[in-house]
């Protein structure tokens, strides 16, 4: 037993002193929560949670719904609607935002979270998580707030974070000044400091992409992946290793400990979706881990954390990971967009785009 080390719960009050100690019991709730997750699902099958959820079996998203993504809602709705911090809760797990039981006193916080992400990986004990982001309630009055008090941009998050339940359980956090990441000790259950300051490197040989959907994306990312791919032999002058969990937590936690970049970008599969992932519980507390991280997080048309929320359960396309790759995406959608991106043009011949599916 080593004694005098940051506890989770010490660093956060020591950053949410003066004003903000509210916040810190919150996120102390949060922590709490997902060590009960940890449990959980750290016991796989023996837990009684794996299959579907019975009820229904779908999400407010149309996705398969399992018994242990609405065991991992409730256990953070009860660890945290008591406390007095919140004005209310919004989940993936829940088509309309939570309301704080009449029984418990009212908080300005508001926590939104996907309570066990990559589930449809947690058969097959592959490292899932939970994402969690802290906005403050805008409106005044003690009334329950609608969803519309939920839709805020990700630049106004107080905090964001994701645990990860692999072989070790960690929790990564983001108050707005630096990222940092804490390890559970199952011995004593302390998430202790282990990661202070985390820092993303800049350059990257090491891309994540659902390649599966490369005929549906868009010219500028099948370009990038293109050369990616063509590794010494092409423009990149070197080769890159391609990686793909389907767990956006086990991604972004890569990306933070070594480096690289994740992709789920627009693709036409679905007109209605502009892209995957869900902006206010996935998208936002990672890009906020991503860029006090040191890397960043678009679109590839703007910084995730500017986009204006439209809706509770908007998707977003997602870009994120060192900063030297984020920005030659960028740079790839702006020459798309303006028609610059022709890889070769011969006053002789017809125009030929290597990149462009059409010309307009
Ligand atoms: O909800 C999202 C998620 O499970 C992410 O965690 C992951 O990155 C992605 O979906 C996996 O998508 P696909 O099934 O296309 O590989």
């Amino acid at each position: 037993m080593q004694f005098g080390r940051t506890t989770f719960s010490k660093f956060v009050i020591e950053h949410t002193r003066g004003g903000h100690s509210e916040l810190g019991a919150l996120l102390i709730d949060v922590s709490a929560a997902v060590k009960g997750i940890a449990a959980l699902v750290g016991k796989g099958a023996l837990s009684g949670w794996t299959g579907t959820s019975g009820a229904g079996e779908v999400n407010v998203q149309g996705e398969v719904q399992k018994a242990i993504d609405v065991a991992s809602n409730e256990a953070i709705l009860r660890h945290c609607e008591w406390g007095g911090q919140l004005a209310g809760m919004a989940s993936e797990e829940m088509d309309e935002p939570y309301r704080i039981p009449d029984q418990y006193p009212r908080g300005r916080y508001l926590l939104v979270f996907d309570p066990l992400d990559g589930s449809s990986n947690s058969d097959v004990n592959v490292s899932v998580g939970t994402i969690f982001s802290i906005l403050k309630r805008e409106t005044a009055g003690d009334g329950d707030p609608s969803a519309a008090d939920f839709l805020q941009p990700g630049d106004r998050q107080l905090a964001a974070g994701y645990a990860i339940y692999g072989p070790a359980t960690m929790l990564v956090l983001s108050l707005g000044s630096g990222t940092h990441g804490f390890t559970l000790d199952r011995e004593n259950g302390n998430f202790i400091l282990t990661h202070p300051d985390i820092r993303v490197p800049e350059e990257t040989r090491e891309f994540a992409i659902n390649t599966s959907n490369e005929r549906f994306w868009e010219p500028p990312v099948q370009r990038y992946v293109a050369e990616c791919k063509a590794g010494k032999s092409g423009v990149r002058g070197v080769d890159f290793n391609m990686r793909w969990i389907a767990s956006m937590v086990a991604e972004v936690h890569r990306i933070l400990m070594r480096g690289g970049i994740f992709m789920y970008p627009k693709d036409n599969k679905d007109p209605a979706k502009p892209g995957r992932l869900r902006l206010l519980y996935e998208a936002n507390p990672m890009a906020m881990l991503i860029e006090q991280a040191g890397g960043a997080a678009s679109t590839g048309r703007r910084r995730i954390l500017a986009v204006e929320p439209g809706e509770l359960h908007q998707r977003v396309p997602v870009i994120l990971g060192s900063r030297q790759e984020v920005e030659r995406l960028e740079r790839y959608h702006g020459e798309y967009d303006a028609g610059t991106d022709r890889a070769f043009t011969s006053p002789l011949f017809s125009e030929r785009s290597l990149f462009r599916a059409d010309a307009s």
